[in-house]
């Protein structure tokens, strides 16, 4: 009996012994420690003991391996600030397993990134994980910066660890998105600039943003040289649902939205692969930014046209619904409406500032409200001619893959 039930003890402590040294193994060093291609990771992390040295709850680390690093060349040149709240994004709350992901299902993450100069949507900035028809489970972040779970749930004592092939990018601005990876969105954000709804727009936590790409504009060219700055304000803000990030997952058919405008509907329809929002084809989607998200879509949406539909019968793009006067062509011969409305930053050099190739739209909507054409205009950005992000059929693989 006694010698029975010392045993007995000798085993609970030997077992609390051995869970003792195996959470001793499983910090997050030691099991870093057994992977191979993590050496800038695991500097980073040694660094920075205030964002890795302990969690209030579980986590899940995305760990970008080192080739993901070499990819992305410059992180060494991030600012202290940059690379801060880079870390911070890597890092999820909860637990989050690859198995627990059914084939098609996405999540909207929430990070550790809090700091308001970067995030502006409730409960932190976020990371979309999708797992593809193929089972690779895809980590999408700012500026549609992608990245594959190369080694899967690794447990350690705080939650999980994925290890991942790219560094996740913190989202930024509409307009620090448009002129860095979206340079298709920059007749959008110029015209918020024209309209003086940037800040509104930007401005605001919690949005999605139905941003129409430059051709869009271009083929309406007429339209909005015409139109005075009140009913481009309707317009715009027609393209905005304050208050709520909505994913293109969440984008069902039939759904609703209430726009900015007096809260007019935006109707969407799923037709085959393809998603509408009236009558404009979402040509990319979940673009995150720091205020929630932005969809890229092929049409101007019409406050006063919210029953437009798309015609399935259609095997071009479905027409404008806004009246089309005087200029509608598209391409490199026509200049973007509203691009010169774009102010000019440190990185972009001033246009000339003549009425040149590049005047002669948004002069109509000048903040002050004259006309700025053909005097000495303020410095302006114009060819923005950055890396443009694939948009059109990289796109829809991207959703077909959903
Ligand atoms: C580590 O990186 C090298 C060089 O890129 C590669 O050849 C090797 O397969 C990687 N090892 C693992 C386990 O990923
Ligand atoms: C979406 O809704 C429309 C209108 O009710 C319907 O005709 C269509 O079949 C639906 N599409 C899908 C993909 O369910
Ligand atoms: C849809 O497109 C087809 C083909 O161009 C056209 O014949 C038809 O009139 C259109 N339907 C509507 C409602 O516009």
């Amino acid at each position: 009996m006694v010698l029975g039930s010392t045993t007995a003890l000798l085993g609970v402590v030997s077992t609390a012994l051995l869970s003792a040294m195996s959470a001793q193994a499983a910090s997050l060093e030691s099991v870093l420690a057994g992977q191979a291609n993590l050496t800038t990771f695991r500097g980073l992390i040694k660094k920075h003991p205030d964002i890795f040295g302990k969690f209030s709850g579980e986590v899940t680390i995305a760990a970008p391996n080192d080739n993901a690093f070499g990819k992305l060349g410059d992180w060494d040149s991030y600012s202290d600030s940059r690379l801060d709240s880079t870390l911070h994004y890597h890092v999820l709350k909860g637990s989050i397993t690859t198995t627990s992901l059914l084939k098609g299902d996405s999540i909207w993450a929430a990070t550790d990134l809090t700091d308001k100069d970067y995030t502006s949507v409730s409960g932190g900035q976020h990371l979309i994980l999708n797992k593809q028809p193929s089972e690779e489970v895809v980590l999408t972040s700012g500026f549609a910066t992608r990245g594959t779970i190369v080694v899967e749930d690794l447990s350690f004592d705080n939650g999980k660890i994925q290890i991942i092939d790219s560094v996740m990018r913190v989202p930024e601005g509409i307009e620090s998105t448009a002129r860095s990876a979206y340079t298709d969105l920059t007749a959008f954000v110029g015209a918020l600039y024209a309209a003086d709804l940037i800040d509104e727009v930007a401005g605001q936590k919690d949005v999605t943003i139905f941003a129409p790409r430059n051709a869009a504009f271009q083929q309406l060219a007429g339209t909005f040289e015409r139109m005075d700055t009140e009913t481009l304000r309707r317009v715009l803000r027609y393209h905005v649902v304050p208050g709520r990030v909505s994913h293109i997952w969440e984008l069902k058919n039939e759904s609703v939205l209430a726009s900015a405008e007096n809260g007019n509907k935006l109707a969407i329809t799923r037709h085959t692969n393809f998603i509408y929002v009236n009558s404009a084809e979402i040509l990319q989607a979940d673009i995150l930014v720091s205020n929630g998200v932005v969809h890229l879509i092929d049409n101007v949406l019409g406050p006063d046209e919210a029953n437009a539909r798309p015609n399935f019968s259609l095997t071009a793009a479905q027409p404008p619904v806004l009246t089309q006067v005087g200029a509608t062509a598209t391409g490199t011969g026509v200049p973007t409406p509203f691009a010169s409305d774009l102010p000019c930053t440190a990185s972009c050099p001033p246009a000339e500032a003549s009425g040149g190739v590049n005047g002669g739209y948004g002069t109509a909507y000048g903040q002050d409200g004259s006309s700025t054409n053909g005097g000495v205009a303020l410095p302006r950005c114009t060819g923005l001619a950055g890396a443009g992000v694939g948009v059109g059929i990289a796109a829809i693989g991207a959703m077909m893959a959903l």
